[in-house]
């Protein structure tokens, strides 16, 4: 769309450790982007654990930011690995906070799901429950092309670079996806 408004988009992490892979395929997304899309990126590893007697005090300040940051962004673009066969603690407990009333900020959002693990399903079963979390959420998840990263420390060289050509394809691709999904329900 000639003319038209950049997709402004929130990459949100649920790794928190510093080598971690999912971190490295959001820096990937970043590398990859269409041209006229920004990403920025949400910091969740300071969100205390929920507990609603705090939230009844009000919203601690991480979770203030990174409400306001999923409220002004068109579109999400969750990157995570998979414990346990589930999404990661940190990324869920984020989620949780960030989805307290008032104005519940996810609502009617673009997003797409993407992730890298060390077994071969590379995060599938995760990201098949953040599916689950949307439904109840009300984000729009993008259906395809899925972004699945197994094996994932065959994957990045120690620079962190994603060197697997496939996966920097299904990115890029994923990207342009998002970027029409984003207009086509008129988030943008
Ligand atoms: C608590 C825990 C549970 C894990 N469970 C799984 C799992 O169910 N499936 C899988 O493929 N890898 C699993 N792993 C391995 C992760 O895929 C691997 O540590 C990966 O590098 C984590 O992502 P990161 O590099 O972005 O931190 C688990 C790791 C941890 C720490």
């Amino acid at each position: 769309m000639s003319g038209a408004k950049g997709v402004t988009v929130l990459g949100i992490c649920g790794s928190l450790r510093a080598g971690s892979f999912n971190k490295a395929a959001l820096r990937t997304a970043i590398e990859l982007k269409p041209p006229g899309m920004t990403i920025e990126t949400a910091d969740i590893g300071s969100i205390p654990l929920y507990d609603e007697d705090v939230r009844a005090l009000g919203f601690p300040p991480p979770v203030e930011k990174l409400r306001a940051q999923i409220a002004a962004a068109d579109a999400l673009l969750f990157v995570t690995p998979e414990y346990n066969y589930s999404m990661p603690g940190v990324l869920k407990n984020a989620i949780d906070w960030a989805s307290r009333p008032p104005d519940q900020p996810f609502a009617g959002k673009p997003a797409a799901i993407m992730g890298a693990a060390a077994g071969l399903a590379g995060s599938a079963r995760a990201q098949y429950d953040l599916r689950r979390s949307c439904v109840f959420l009300d984000i729009h998840p993008l259906n395809r092309p899925e972004v699945l990263i197994g094996q994932a420390q065959t994957k990045f060289d120690a620079s962190g670079r994603l060197t697997d050509d496939v996966a920097r394809g299904l990115i890029g691709d994923m990207l342009v996806a998002l970027e029409k999904w984003t207009r086509l329900i008129g988030r943008k």
